[in-house]
């Protein structure tokens, strides 16, 4: 259902050319990216060419995609990337793969942990010699063990698998020992990162587990205060949004750049929030919009899921990003894949990989305090510098450093993750060997 009506939206309406062949921009090169992976992994030889071989003009587009990822990824992993080298342990399937027999383990919000090692298992920073390595990844994934109540991940059995883990390659090879982890890197994609907990007083109260407090720990979780459950070296990822599903969304949905929709959120959002031991779901901020926009016709809000709900962030001018439970939420990658202007609300949030994505010129952030204030807020943004967000917005490097790829990409989430480890090779045993002789 449509709130505004093409009368009286033309304030918010109106899109820029950029801003208008957007979608058409991202979709083309986002299927780009699908057809050159698909080719890549799909390396023809001879005998089983068929897709390929129809003519010649498939056949050169063929050699130059490839040649154009090759190149790239070649020169950035040798560039930028210090020379990184990454040993991947291969652990008995119960440890990973078996989860994957539920499909939603690669495709919900804390699938990174999935997206990462299969990105990094084809790799060209990985290295099959231990003695090579930089870093050492232990592929946990902790996160998909769905609650057959609520369907949401139980996450209570983290701290003993990836314990676990530990104890099998610490006895089976030196590496662990040699520096007690600080060279391992494991991925903590939920709500407090490796405190593995939802909610956030027993989080904190457990901490980071003594075992992974040396380790480099790959967290969706991050604030710009102290806070126990980031006492580890860290580095903040974007949660997981799938680009098929994105890459779909953009491909279905019948709109035309017009953004006729002024804000929009659709989440949980409690009437009469409960004190669960002291703390108030959203600090209340949630209850507080419900309560001052509900009716205001400017405010697209839903409280039920709905699948198709890129469609509503693809037709919004402001997508509202409230903390839950947690700072962080999908909603901040979908809304700047789809072009809707994120407005964050959560204090002290700490955004992930700020070095490629310069979130103050693409997104707004208004105090928890200042909630009530939302409207006047964004009509002010509306009327003064909303053009400039949305152009920003628009660059397609910025939604690439967002999202995780099977294959990875120079400047896709997961090499973001590879920069981020390439400015912490003073951790690397392999280096300090080298440096000291
Ligand atoms: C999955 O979570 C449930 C609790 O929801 C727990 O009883 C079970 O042991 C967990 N499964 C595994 C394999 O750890
Ligand atoms: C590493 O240390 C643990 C605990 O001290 C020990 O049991 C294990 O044998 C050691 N691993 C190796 C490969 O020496
Ligand atoms: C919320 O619950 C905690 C205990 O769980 C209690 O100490 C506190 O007084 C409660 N707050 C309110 C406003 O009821
Ligand atoms: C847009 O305007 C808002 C409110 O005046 C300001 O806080 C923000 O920094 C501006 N952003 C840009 C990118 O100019």
């Amino acid at each position: 259902m449509k709130l505004l009506n093409n009368n009286n939206n033309s304030r918010y309406g109106k899109p820029s050319f950029c801003y208008k062949y957007f979608k058409w921009l991202l979709w083309f090169s986002l299927s780009f990216y699908f057809f050159a992976s698909f080719l890549f992994n799909h390396k023809p030889n001879n005998s089983t060419s068929s897709f390929i071989s129809k003519t010649t003009v498939h056949q050169y587009s063929n050699k130059v995609s490839r040649a154009l990822i090759e190149s790239v990824s070649l020169k950035h992993h040798q560039d930028s990337l210090n020379g990184l080298k990454i040993y991947i342990y291969e652990l008995p399937s119960r440890y990973n793969t078996d989860w994957l027999s539920n499909e939603r383990c690669s495709n919900h919000l804390f699938a990174s942990e999935v997206a990462i090692h299969r990105a990094l298992l084809k790799s060209d920073v990985r290295t099959f010699d231990p003695y090579e390595a930089d870093f050492f990844l232990i592929p946990v994934y902790v996160s998909c063990n769905f609650s057959k109540v609520n369907g949401f991940p139980a996450i209570g059995h983290a701290r003993k698998l990836i314990s676990s883990a530990i104890e099998l390659i610490s006895l089976q090879f030196p590496y662990w020992n040699r520096s007690l982890g600080s060279d391992h890197v494991f991925v903590a994609s939920h709500d407090f990162g490796s405190c593995f907990h939802t909610l956030e007083d027993v989080a904190m109260a457990d901490g980071v587990p003594e075992f992974l407090r040396n380790s480099i720990i790959l967290q969706t979780f991050g604030v710009k205060y102290d806070h126990p459950c980031q006492r580890a070296e860290h580095v903040v990822i974007p949660p997981y949004v799938s680009p098929e599903g994105v890459r779909k969304t953009l491909a279905t949905s019948d709109v035309n750049g017009r953004r006729d929709i002024f804000a929009f959120f659709r989440g949980k959002m409690e009437v009469h929030p409960k004190n669960v031991s002291g703390r108030y779901y959203s600090k209340k901020v949630r209850t507080v919009i419900l309560q001052k926009y509900g009716n205001d016709r400017r405010f697209y809000l839903r409280r039920h899921r709905f699948a198709g709900y890129q469609s509503e962030i693809l037709r919004s001018t402001f997508c509202l990003c409230p903390l839950g439970w947690a700072p962080w939420s999908p909603r901040l990658v979908e809304s700047v894949v789809l072009g809707c202007v994120p407005v964050i609300i959560a204090n002290g949030i700490d955004l992930p990989f700020s070095s490629a994505v310069p979130w103050s010129e693409i997104s707004l952030t208004v105090p928890e305090k200042d909630v009530g204030k939302l409207g006047s807020i964004l009509e002010h943004v509306a009327s003064t510098n909303l053009s400039t967000l949305q152009q920003k917005l628009w660059d397609p490097r910025i939604t690439r450093a967002l999202m995780f790829h099977d294959r990875t990409v120079d400047g896709d989430a997961t090499w973001q993750v590879l920069h981020a480890l390439s400015q912490k090779l003073k951790r690397s045993h392999r280096r300090s060997r080298v440096f000291s002789e």
